[in-house]
């Protein structure tokens, strides 16, 4: 596997492998990989070559969040990628994002959900990836549906700059307890990691509410916050919206989605959950 740190040279062998006609598939990461990133490369490796990058962002992490604690493991993703047979991963020194003058931000919609207690959170996710965008020129970019915020405002920002990327979503991968696989999981142990599945267990309990014939936005949140308060989480928000994110607060529809951020054990947790009213055969 090459391991590319220069800008440069990353141009160089992307723009080379599309100029010999291979498709390119781009998985940007911040590391520590687990299996919800090794599904992200799998899906891309069926769409072309697929380039990985790993880059702890400081951009995306306030002043008191866990940027210096935030789990890295370099020798491990080394083997983990090399074992899934990627070629090419971007390892970019933090001249990436020192001296940027410029910023991409979507004032709309990154000020809500995470966005209103994440000050400047998606301001730096959209920055880096439209610089990672404009290296690497992928043909292809897949993002984890556990981030949905993130999803659609990357989507988005690929459309408003006219770029040839088709941003591809890709399901959450679960723990066996429930809970989305995230680099921060690591922070838990195993006994507390189990409990943090009810996180998930309360939203799907919420969509069971919902197939029972519950519709009314508020009284499906209301449901929901009562169960996570219960089970020992630190509630940030639950909101419904549609799936460009507008927030629905009276009729709810098949097709919407619930998104939440909690607090547990010291760990922000956020995971999501679609209204689908599962047709009987
Ligand atoms: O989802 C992540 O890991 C990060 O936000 C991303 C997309 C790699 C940007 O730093």
């Amino acid at each position: 596997m090459k391991i590319i740190t220069s800008i440069a040279e990353m141009k160089r062998v992307s723009g080379g492998l599309k100029k010999y006609s291979r498709s390119v598939s781009f998985i940007p990461t911040m590391g520590k990989l687990h299996e919800g990133h090794i599904k992200l490369i799998e899906e891309g490796k069926k769409y072309g070559e697929a380039i990985v990058s790993i880059f702890v962002n400081p951009m995306q992490f306030a002043p008191d969040e866990d940027y210096d604690s935030y789990p890295r493991d370099y020798e491990r993703d080394i083997e983990i990628l090399k074992n899934l047979g990627i070629k090419y991963l971007f390892y970019p020194t933090a001249d990436i994002v020192e001296n940027s003058a410029t910023f991409v931000i979507n004032p709309e919609y990154s000020d809500r959900l995470c966005g209103l207690f994440r000050t400047d959170h998606f301001r730096g996710v959209l920055t880096i990836v439209m610089k990672l965008f404009c290296i690497i020129t992928p043909n292809f970019a897949f993002f984890g549906l556990k981030d949905y915020q993130q999803y659609v405002l990357i989507k988005k920002a690929a459309e408003d700059f006219f770029l040839d990327v088709k941003v591809i979503p890709v399901k959450t991968v679960r723990e066996k307890c429930g809970l989305a696989m995230s680099s921060r999981n690591a922070y838990f142990n195993d006994y507390d990691r189990g409990i943090a599945g009810n996180f998930y267990k309360a939203l799907k309990e919420t969509v069971d509410l919902f197939n029972a014939g519950e519709k009314l936005g508020e009284n499906l949140v209301f449901f929901a916050i009562k169960k996570l308060i219960k089970n020992g989480f630190k509630v940030d928000y639950v909101k419904i919206t549609d799936k460009d994110l507008n927030i629905k607060e009276q009729s709810v529809r098949n097709g919407d989605i619930m998104l939440s951020a909690v607090e547990f054990k010291g760990v922000r947790l956020i995971d999501n959950i679609f209204f689908e009213t599962l047709l009987k055969k």
